[in-house]
């Protein structure tokens, strides 16, 4: 009776390639998102990042937390809970965990409080505060919060818009902001009419970054006061979607989405205006009127498209004509992120 050898390859089976989806995924999960809005932080918000359910939160101490939401007692909703001068308490049975760090640092029903469960803590996330926005990553950051280069130097004020859901990933939510093709299409109301023909374009990539300028014409939508522009569009992977407009009379203002994934596809669309101070055009509050209309517009369309992320595994076919220049280059962005997670 003979026996078998094992196979000198036999045993740890070798990594499988993964996929774009799963490097699009994880690097999302290493990139700064918006999770609520500053103005909203009276009271704790509930987010979610990537199926993390989240707290949002500023403590008595002024310090702005992001925690995980389920309190580890029972598990609880933290953000239906009080705020403390440097804790949020559970609503349930009130254990309260430190915005520092997350430590629990009171449970009620004990009377000895040396006694509270070391373990017993919530997880907490790094937090920055920019554009009217909390800012948070889930694992080692890869990359920082944008960075405008219009911006730098110039003093804004920030309007943050209502928040807006939709049905389709981050990427399709940034393409669909800086479409050039879609305008007369879905937004004749708040355009007005546009050329359906698209002049040749002329992006401009750097790394995670792509940007272009665009003349704007005065026309007869929303804007026709104004008078003429020259709008610089920039993108950057994974998120961030932004026009800013140098108008001739007027001075600069903004308009600048951050869609934050609530899943793989499916987003809280954070986004906001910003006018330069000195500004002569329309108040911020306007600013923010019309611009929530366009995207509302664009929602009606965008919602419907499938697959609900780009096809990075070229699991369907797509086709592409010279108006699709600025957002094949954020693709291009996008796969320049993926790099930085598949090592
Ligand atoms: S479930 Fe949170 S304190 Fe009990
Ligand atoms: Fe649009």
């Amino acid at each position: 009776m003979t026996t078998t050898a094992p196979h000198p390859q036999a045993g740890a089976a070798p990594a499988a390639k993964r996929t774009k989806r799963e490097l699009a995924e994880q690097a999302m999960r290493q990139s700064w998102f918006p999770v609520a809005r500053i103005v909203d932080l009276d009271k704790p918000q509930r987010a979610t990042l990537l199926g993390v359910d989240l707290v949002v939160y500023r403590s008595g101490d002024g310090t702005v937390a992001v925690q995980d939401r389920r309190c580890p007692h029972r598990g609880a909703d933290l953000s239906a809970g009080a705020v403390h001068e440097k804790s949020i308490g559970c609503p349930y049975h009130g254990w309260q965990f430190g915005a520092a760090d997350g430590a629990c640092v009171r449970v009620p029903s004990l009377e000895d409080q040396s006694k509270i469960p070391p373990q017993a803590a919530i997880k907490t996330y790094p937090v920055q505060l920019k554009y009217g926005h909390v800012w948070t990553v889930l694992e080692d950051p890869i990359r920082d919060v944008y960075e405008v280069p219009y911006w730098e130097g110039v003093e804004w004020e920030w309007l943050a818009g209502d928040i807006l859901d939709s049905a389709v990933g981050v990427a399709i939510t940034v393409e669909n902001f800086r479409d050039v093709a879609h305008f007369p299409f879905v937004h004749q109301v708040s355009m007005g009419p546009s050329p359906e023909v698209v002049e040749p374009l002329t992006p401009v990539r750097e790394g995670l970054n792509v940007w272009m300028d665009r003349p704007l014409n005065a026309s007869t939508g929303e804007w026709a006061e104004d008078g003429n522009a020259m709008m610089h569009y920039f993108c950057s992977a994974p998120g961030l979607a932004s026009i800013t407009y140098d108008y001739e009379r007027l001075g600069k203002r903004v308009v600048a989405g951050f869609p934050s994934p609530v899943s793989y596809e499916e987003v809280k669309i954070f986004w906001g205006v910003a006018n330069q101070v000195g500004y002569k055009g329309a108040s911020l509050e306007e600013c923010l009127r019309v611009e929530d209309m366009v995207y509302r517009e664009d929602l009606s369309i965008v919602d419907g498209v499938f697959p609900r992320e780009i096809p990075w595994d070229a699991e369907v076919q797509e086709f592409s004509v010279p108006a699709d220049l600025f957002t094949l280059n954020y693709r291009r962005c996008f796969n320049e992120l993926m790099t930085k997670v598949q090592g």
